[in-house]
């Protein structure tokens, strides 16, 4: 292999070193290739023989481009294919971890390629384990202690899952999903430019009472919140997200907080704000709560439905910035019409670092779009950024807010 020549070249893909063992998902390692190979990643591959019972090699080399590691000896290319690709890879992952593969890790065997390659890893890149097995075999106390001996050493782990197993119990051992394995391996190969930044993120709508069944709320599906959450713990900040009612998954990493109304994310958000070094407020907080929300259902005919008296909540962007010191406070503004003016307004009104400016009467930058244009309007001026996907928004909010911090 000449892999380690590669190593040299700038603005090189990211190189990923799967490691498939024997066990049940071993399939879904094929979509964790897939997933990351669509992320812009470069995939080798090494698996046990065992893994091989369930998924064949030439599987793996089809999808990676790539001859398969499966062996120490003879592998095309190398005379040492286990120190060329620890040295090779940006990261390594293992999937399914089975218990068997764990505890050699923990224990420093070498006894096939797949095991050998890992050894030869420390020192070389991360590893990122996501584990597969059996309830039971994962409870065991043998291979909680070599879990807690491989964290103690910095490996990384992705799940196990609570579900349904394969052999029909029930329990944890279930391997974490596919993107949820990818988004912890890309955080592995991430800059971490954000190490040591509590950050603290609000997202999505909220819902406020009238009475028991029904709520005012709005369009609002957080995903940008969301996206913003995903990328700064991507980069190694500490995150906690304050969301409201949104049908998301969490980002791996990220610490969330649910609420429901304006209040209780307001209540959400300061306590937080506490220990955090710089806050975004992306979510569409309501600006009116009903002033007295009823607890019963209310009947239309007799109730009074069309005239809910409504009292203003409070600001919590506002009230960040003006408990924030030297800490970083971004906002945002939804807006139909008169874009720039009203985020100016906004960022003065408000006392914010930041204002990020989004039209949401455009298709391309409204709610529940996978993309956004936004303009960002500081005291410096305004930067219009082109129609992004929301990943590659959050991180220009964060390069602007690295900058800021
Ligand atoms: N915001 C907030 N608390 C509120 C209302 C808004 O923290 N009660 C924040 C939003 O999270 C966003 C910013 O303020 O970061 C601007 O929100 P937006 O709805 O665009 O503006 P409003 O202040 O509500 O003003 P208007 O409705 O007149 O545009």
């Amino acid at each position: 292999m000449s892999e380690k020549d590669l190593g040299t070249e700038a603005g090189r893909r990211p190189r990923v070193l799967l490691a498939v063992c024997g066990g049940i998902a071993a399939y879904k390692a094929c979509e964790v290739l897939r997933g990351l190979q669509k992320a812009g990643c470069e995939v080798r591959v090494t698996m046990t023989a065992d893994a091989e019972k369930f998924v064949g090699a030439a599987t793996f080399e089809a999808l990676s481009g790539a001859p398969v590691a499966t062996s120490l000896y003879g592998h095309p290319g190398s005379a040492i294919p286990h120190i060329d690709l620890a040295e090779w890879a940006d990261a390594a992952v293992v999937v399914p971890a089975t218990a068997n593969v764990m505890a050699k890790m923990a224990c420093g065997i070498a006894d096939d390629c797949l095991t050998t390659t890992l050894l030869a890893c420390w020192g070389c890149c991360p590893v990122l384990v996501g584990p597969g097995m059996n309830v039971h075999m994962w409870q065991n106390p043998a291979t909680q202690a070599n879990v807690a001996a491989l964290r103690e050493r910095g490996v990384r782990f992705a799940g196990p899952d609570s579900g349904r197993l394969a052999c029909g119990d029930v329990g944890e051992g279930k391997l974490a999903p596919v993107d949820q394995i990818v988004a912890a391996a890309l955080a592995l190969l991430a800059p971490h430019d954000l190490a040591g930044l509590r950050v603290l993120v609000n997202a999505g709508p909220t819902h406020e009472a009238i009475d028991p069944v029904r709520y005012i709320a709005n369009r609002s599906t957080g995903k940008m919140g969301f996206a913003l959450a995903e990328a700064a713990a991507r980069r190694g900040a500490e995150v906690t997200l304050v969301s409201g009612p949104c049908a998301l998954a969490t980002p791996a990493g990220v610490s969330r907080v649910d609420v429901e109304s304006a209040a209780q994310m307001h209540d959400a958000m300061v306590a937080a704000f506490e220990d955090a070094d710089a806050a975004i407020c992306s979510a569409a907080v309501a600006d009116y709560t009903p002033a007295a929300p009823a607890d019963h259902k209310l009947k239309k005919s007799a109730e009074h439905l069309d005239a809910i008296a409504l009292v203003e909540t409070a600001d919590i962007l506002a009230d960040l910035c003006a408990r924030k010191g030297e800490r970083v406070v971004v906002g945002f503004a939804a807006e139909t019409n008169d874009l720039l003016a009203h985020a100016s307004e906004k960022l003065a009104r408000k006392g914010a670092d930041l204002i990020v400016a989004n039209d949401v009467s455009r298709p391309e930058s409204t709610f529940g779009a996978d993309t956004n244009r936004v303009a960002l309007v500081s005291a410096g001026g305004v930067e219009q950024l082109e129609t992004l996907p929301l990943a590659d928004v959050a991180d220009a909010i964060l390069d602007r807010l690295a900058a800021l911090c």
